[in-house]
């Protein structure tokens, strides 16, 4: 694993030079934040060594380099999910691409369903945590002590100083947003409406299908994280509520701007 993760690095190295200290995730329907960056380098996600290649509508699949808000960057457009039939080693594998090629922070996005009746579609939600219990840990296996310990910590997994500056930046702007639990589930069916019910009374304010497999190893590596979801559907709700990929990609593509907005300026603050 080490020698693959120096390889797909050193080969990025030779394309692009410079140390970014920032990756970001783009979620499904949120590549489009990418044109943010001034873009030094786009690299195929297909061109590197040892990448997994995104296979899902919505997701582009390309690492771009490039300068944001005074820092250099790196986003990864399209994510890899358990769902696609990827290990959750390939699900992994980039961020700890990121991390050797010298991030500090990690800023992760995703779209998620919101589990109380009463959110909008639309709605931003800082992730305060997460619940990773119905998903494999990536961390299952040897442990690298390279990367971290055997038992990491995850008391935050989510700078709590992040979410402060990002609450700041929101209320100055009048931007409102929710804050809760991401519940990671594998997918790629959306949930019943038990299961939704099930997710809300044990502790899930929005469910998805990616970030917990990623923030966790970041946090192992070390990385500082921030999170948030755009809620692209309410799949608790009682009325006939039939919920499509398309919808969801729909709604993130409407809640991107204010997603960029909260982003280029923490960024700016790092
Ligand atoms: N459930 C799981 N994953 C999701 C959802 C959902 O309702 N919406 C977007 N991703």
């Amino acid at each position: 694993m080490l020698t693959k993760i120096n390889e797909a690095v050193s080969f990025i190295q030779n394309l692009y030079n410079h140390k970014p200290t920032v990756g970001i995730v783009l979620g499904s329907g949120l590549s489009s934040f990418a044109s943010e960056i001034t873009v030094e380098k786009e690299i195929a996600y297909s061109d590197i060594p040892h990448f997994p290649v995104s296979t899902v509508e919505g997701h582009s699949g390309k690492l771009v380099f490039g300068e944001l808000s005074g820092k250099k960057v790196i986003a990864m457009a399209g994510r890899f999910h358990y769902y696609e039939g990827y290990n959750t080693q390939e699900v992994v594998f980039p961020i700890r691409v990121m991390k050797y090629l010298g991030i500090e922070t990690l800023l992760v996005t995703n779209a998620a369903g919101g589990t109380h009746k009463e959110w909008n579609v639309g709605d931003l939600m800082i992730i305060k945590d997460h619940i990773s219990q119905l998903t494999p840990n990536p961390l299952i296996g040897k442990n690298y002590k390279e990367f971290g310990p055997r038992f990491p910590d995850m008391s935050e997994p989510y700078k709590k100083d992040l979410i402060n500056k990002v609450k700041t930046i929101a209320a100055a702007k009048d931007i409102k947003l929710r804050e809760g639990v991401y519940f990671g589930v594998t997918g790629p069916t959306f949930e019943t409406r038990a299961e939704y019910n099930m997710i809300h009374i044990l502790g899930g304010d929005a469910v998805g299908m990616s970030t917990v497999q990623e923030v966790i190893v970041a946090v192992h590596m070390g990385l500082a994280v921030f999170g948030m979801s755009v809620i692209t559907d309410i799949g608790i709700r009682d009325e006939e509520n039939k919920i499509t990929h398309d919808e969801v990609l729909q709604a993130a593509k409407d809640a991107e701007p204010k997603l960029s907005y909260i982003f280029k300026e923490l960024i700016a603050q790092l």
